[in-house]
């Protein structure tokens, strides 16, 4: 479970006051210094003088080189310029004024945001792959190089056999960090591994030796990088359930793992990876994790995958986990891929059923199951309290709030807290003696039920189920329930359905660039596992499994990684937003059932839920056109955000000139967003034709409130990588449907490509 993450991180952090004494007085802090001006071919000496170059910089602050040196724990020199160091608050805010700093930010913890999917999204079908499937176009992803990074990779993993490929490509770069591990062994499949500690160490205090390796304890890394370019694995299941041959998107994609998650992810080891996966000469880059909005360049992440897409990089980043509320979602820098999660059409379910046998259906993967039709006593965690614990304490099954007397062997309800894993909630309950629990949802989770490898039997039922269960219990002397055993059932419909979980927009930092870009699959996604640890990730779990279900925009970010390594190798010439586009330009905004997407409380969702819509690969291979972008766009797009000619030079490798300033409406985004629109407004786009030639006509679908017109509403491509720029005219229609936000469509086809854009505006 990703959200168990945020117990893990919790408990991870939790502990660093017993160990952090010596570094009470002084932070970590990353000094972010843009680009180097040393070129893509660094010879060793440039990289050692901008090493020094740092130590004299800091020095300059510190008096002395000597402390500079002590002070700074990396040195970021190959394509991110900058160090993190342990400072004094006042030298890090003197530092921050100085005119060759970009940012200088606390170096923080991030949080980690879990196959049938690929025959959901059309790239197989009942194990046969279809001829349009872009698996055979794109050769399965052969020799591309997708870095993940995360928590390391478990290396003896099937998922990371490299039976059936050929030699390493020859622009690899990188090295299989195993010089105090040597049992981790690399292959032609994960050709790479580094791991990045000293983030971790500067805030936590000095770690042992477990800690030098770049091999997954965790479990979180080992799945999503097998997501996005996992091996074939025949006869996976999570005891039993889902049986079939897991694989990622990128199936005969190399892989390389750059541990950076412990499992909370800390900001300089962060930017440290990054510089290393672009060093190393990775493709593709997955990066689950993330925290919350912050500014473009205080954030290790918009940093590194800025210099990552600048070196030709398709950064894909995960939304979050935060939602349902507005403005949650994260990873929003316009040059990465941000993805939300969904459901695909498989759930494993079981039925709660009651003494009056009321029938309840719930989400499951509990390997154990009660001997048939037997019925137990049930009692709601709140009545199986401890004397001196409350009653809303205890409704939660937290950590010491039960009376084992009053749980062992009765089936416990417990209520879902929000941050807490449903995991948590089962491990309690095992530790209590229950004989099986019911986990009922709260409000704000709604329908939304998730299916976890429970230590006991048990069940997942939505908001209004368990609210059913509990009248019961309290209306009835002696209530009792049985839980059935879970059944796999496959061709579920409505999905894709929206996770409650999932970020969500408008964008709180650009509003400008609606984010999330695109959902994927991300609820109850099986891939491969540590065997370092239980499937729920819990102390007690002693249970080891080569893979496992779990859930997250952590999940589904790696399934659109998957996919941009098919992209790449069928368009090694298109840029990281070429990919994006024809990616977000082919999606739907339609489910199984041909109805629009709804979320997890049934209401149809908006693109601020799911972006552009479900990402649909088969057709993100021919999209017609692309909304084009490259590096000077993103600087065009820095300068209207408000940096001056000074602070772009910083990132621009030289002076840059930033008079071409260019309204963030008219950026090229494959989407329109106008957050203010008072009267009327006029956008621009341009788009490249990357098929055959062909004339385009614009429909739309106007937002609630608003007219739309298209200039010209034809437009006609002689060739291929031709340009053709248009307009769009947004009116507000009157002041009586101001003050939210709408949501229409831009569609220009030849009748063979649907190139599709959201257009979401807010009258004021
Ligand atoms: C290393 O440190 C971790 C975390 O503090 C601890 O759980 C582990 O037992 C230690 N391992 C050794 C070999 O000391
Ligand atoms: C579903 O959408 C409705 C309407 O936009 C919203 O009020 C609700 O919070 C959403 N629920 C979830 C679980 O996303
Ligand atoms: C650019 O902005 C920085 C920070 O606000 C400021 O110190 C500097 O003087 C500005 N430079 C120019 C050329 O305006
Ligand atoms: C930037 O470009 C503008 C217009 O092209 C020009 O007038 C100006 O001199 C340029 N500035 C620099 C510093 O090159």
């Amino acid at each position: 479970m990703s959200l168990s993450v945020h117990l893990l991180v919790l408990v991870l952090l939790s502990l660093t006051p017993h160990q952090t004494p010596a570094f009470a007085a002084k932070k970590s802090y990353v000094v972010y210094l843009g680009s180097h001006s040393h070129g893509r071919d660094a010879s060793l000496a440039d990289l050692s003088r901008v090493t020094e170059s740092h130590h004299e910089f800091l020095g300059s602050f510190l008096g002395s080189r000597d402390d500079a040196e002590e002070a700074i724990f990396y040195s970021y020199t190959r394509h991110i310029n900058g160090f993190a160091a342990t400072l004094e608050d006042e030298v890090a805010a003197q530092i921050a004024k100085h005119p060759r700093v970009v940012s200088v930010f606390l170096n923080q913890g991030k949080k980690l945001h879990t196959t049938r999917s690929w025959e959901f999204l059309g790239l197989e079908q009942d194990g046969v792959i279809p001829s349009e499937s872009i698996w055979k176009k794109a050769q399965f992803g052969e020799d591309v190089i997708i870095g993940n990074l995360d928590t390391g990779a478990w290396p003896e993993s099937k998922s990371f056999s490299d039976q059936g490929l050929g030699p390493i490509p020859p622009k690899w770069k990188g090295i299989c960090q195993n010089d105090k591990d040597p049992h981790f062994r690399c292959n032609r499949k994960l050709i790479g591994a580094r791991y990045f500690n000293k983030g971790l160490a500067a805030v936590a205090g000095p770690l042992n030796a477990s800690f030098d390796t770049p091999r997954d304890n965790y479990g979180h890394g080992s799945h999503t990088l097998s997501t996005a370019g996992g091996n074939f694995v025949a006869g996976a299941s999570v005891y039993g359930y889902g049986r079939g041959t897991a694989k990622g998107g990128s199936p005969k994609a190399r892989v390389a793992a750059y541990k950076v998650c412990w499992p909370g992810c800390f900001d300089a080891d962060i930017l440290a990876g990054f510089d290393a996966a672009i060093h190393d000469g990775v493709d593709v880059l997955s990066v689950s994790l993330g925290d919350y909005p912050s500014p473009l360049f205080k954030n290790s992440n918009a940093i590194g995958s800025f210099h990552a897409v600048k070196n030709g990089i398709v950064v894909v980043c995960s939304a979050g986990n935060s939602g349902p509320s507005d403005g949650t979602v994260v990873n929003i820098s316009p040059w990465v891929i941000t993805v939300a999660a969904s459901t695909m059409d498989r759930d494993f379910s079981n039925y709660v059923v009651i003494g009056d046998h009321r029938r309840f259906k719930g989400a499951s993967l509990s390997p154990k199951s009660l001997p048939g039709g037997k019925f137990y006593k049930l009692i709601s965690a709140a009545d199986a309290r401890l004397s001196h614990v409350s009653a809303h304490e205890a409704k939660f099954c937290k950590d010491g709030t039960l009376d084992p007397r009053k749980v062992k062997g009765n089936i416990l309800v417990c209520l879902l807290e929000g941050e807490y894993a449903t995991v948590y909630e089962g491990a309690q309950a095992f530790l209590a003696g229950a004989v099986g629990m019911v986990l009922a949802n709260s409000i704000l989770s709604g329908n939304e039920i998730l299916a976890d490898p429970h230590l006991l039997p048990a069940s997942h039922v939505n908001y209004d189920d368990g609210a059913a269960i509990f009248s019961y219990i309290k209306s009835t002397k002696f209530p009792t329930a049985h839980i059935t055993r879970v059944v796999t059932h496959l061709g579920v419909k409505p999905s894709p359905l929206m996770a409650a979980f999932s970020s969500r927009g408008p964008n709180t930092i650009t509003p400008e660039i609606l984010k999330p870009d695109i959902t994927a699959p991300g609820v109850s996604v099986i891939a491969a596992y540590t065997e370092a640890a239980g499937p729920t990730n819990e102390e007690v779990d002693k249970r080891r499994v080569p893979f496992n279900a779990d859930s997250g925009t952590s999940m589904s970010c790696p399934h659109v990684s998957g996919v941009a390594g098919l992209l790449k190798t069928l368009h090694p010439e298109w840029s990281p937003a070429a990919i994006r586009s024809a990616i977000m330009t082919s999606a739907t905004i339609q489910d199984n059932a041909m109805e629009s997407i709804i979320n997890a409380s049934y209401y149809k969702a908006t693109p601020f839920s799911y972006g552009a819509g479900h990402i649909q690969p088969n057709r993100a291979m021919d999209p017609g056109l692309v909304y084009d972008l490259g590096i000077k766009d993103y600087l065009n797009f820095l300068c209207s955000l408000g940096y001056n000619a000074t602070q772009i030079s910083l990132f621009s490798d030289g002076a840059y000139n930033c008079s071409k300033r260019i309204g963030l409406l008219d950026f090229n985004y494959p989407s329109i967003t106008v957050p203010k629109l008072l009267g009327s407004i006029t956008v621009t786009r341009t788009v490249k034709n990357v098929g055959l030639p062909g004339t385009y006509r614009a429909s739309i679908l106007e937002p609630n409130g608003v007219s739309v017109l298209v200039k010209p509403a034809y437009l006609k491509f002689k060739k291929i990588n031709e340009k053709k720029s248009f307009k769009v005219v947004l009116k507000a229609k009157g002041a009586s449907v101001t003050g939210d936000y709408s949501f229409g469509e831009l569609i220009w086809s030849d009748t063979e490509h649907y190139v599709r854009s959201p257009i979401v505006v807010k009258a004021i």
